[in-house]
């Protein structure tokens, strides 16, 4: 692991830009952020694209699965991330049933993700959804898709499984690729198939692949931030694919309690982390508040 890496100064990543480094020798980065502080930590890492995507549902909100977000949640987090104003381009993950029932309902909900500060929109499945796709296309936005393992249809799937191991099914998904570039996709997220097919794929479409468990033969990868920094729920077990970087829950969980640790034994706050009065006001407060005896009140 390379941490030192130099931050790079540069200009504003767009969609049409990453569709132009599709092979380009150095693959292209995708990290999930949620909110201002983690999209300030993506940005400053220098990776290409920020995935406000559904995997909040289960990492940041604690539901078992993505389907229990709406567009106004996601909305909400894009505009989050927004307002940190990142050079990466920020692709706004459409929740399940935005885009499922008619095309007006979909453009509606792509403008929205639009409108709270996403370049570009991300939605899940091939060829059943290229009508979604044109739609969301026509009305300018540029559009991410997402097939292989697609958590959106895990009731579908039989839970999360990895997709493309048989021959039908590994063909079935380098159709679905096709018809997403040919419908006018910027880029492919990839998500747990097998490298050979995953190789396949983006040797098949002209557009950029993103993987994530896929292996390393696509144009570029992608992580979930909390998995990334092990701040996952101790009782999910994290995917092979996952590589982690740090372990952030422990670091934090150890600081929470050196505080908890410093109050209860009266160490926080110390005089430094106090304002204090001037001698002057302190007498003159004193005087303010010193009882009147008893006594006199009476007199
Ligand atoms: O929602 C998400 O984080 C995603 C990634 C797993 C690609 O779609």
């Amino acid at each position: 692991m390379n941490s030192q890496a130099p931050v790079r100064s540069r200009g504003q990543i767009t969609a049409p830009s990453i569709a132009q480094r599709k092979g380009a020798a150095e693959p292209l980065v995708m990290v999930t952020a949620y909110d201002a502080p983690s999209a300030r930590v993506v940005e400053a890492a220098a990776a290409d694209m920020i995935l406000v995507g559904d995997s909040l549902a289960m990492v940041v909100l604690g539901y078992d699965d993505t389907m229990q977000v709406t567009t106004q949640d996601m909305a909400h987090h894009v505009a989050a991330v927004a307002r940190t104003k990142p050079k990466a381009l920020i692709v706004g993950d459409l929740p399940w049933m935005s885009y499922h029932v008619d095309r007006a309902e979909t453009v509606r909900n792509a403008a929205m993700l639009v409108r709270a500060g996403a370049g570009a929109v991300k939605l899940e499945g091939g060829r059943k959804r290229i009508d979604s796709v044109q739609a969301i296309l026509d009305a300018e936005i540029p559009v991410m898709g997402h097939i292989g393992l697609t958590p959106q249809s895990m009731l579908a799937m039989g839970g999360f499984k990895v997709q493309g191991k048989q021959l039908d099914a590994a063909q079935r998904i380098v159709e679905d690729a096709m018809a997403l570039a040919e419908a006018g996709c910027f880029g492919i997220v990839l998500e747990c198939v097998p490298d050979g097919l995953a190789r396949m794929v983006t040797d098949s479409v002209s557009i950029p692949t993103i993987g994530i468990g896929a292996g390393r033969h696509c144009d570029g990868q992608v992580l979930v931030y909390h998995d990334l920094l092990g701040m996952c729920d101790g009782s999910r077990r994290a995917p092979k694919f996952v590589r982690q970087y740090a372990d952030v829950e422990a670091i934090a969980t150890e600081a929470v309690r050196a505080f908890v640790n410093d109050v209860r034994t009266g160490t926080f706050p110390s005089s430094a982390e106090t304002y204090h009065m001037t001698d002057g006001m302190n007498q003159a407060l004193d005087l303010y508040t010193t009882p009147t005896p008893r006594s006199t009140q009476l007199a």
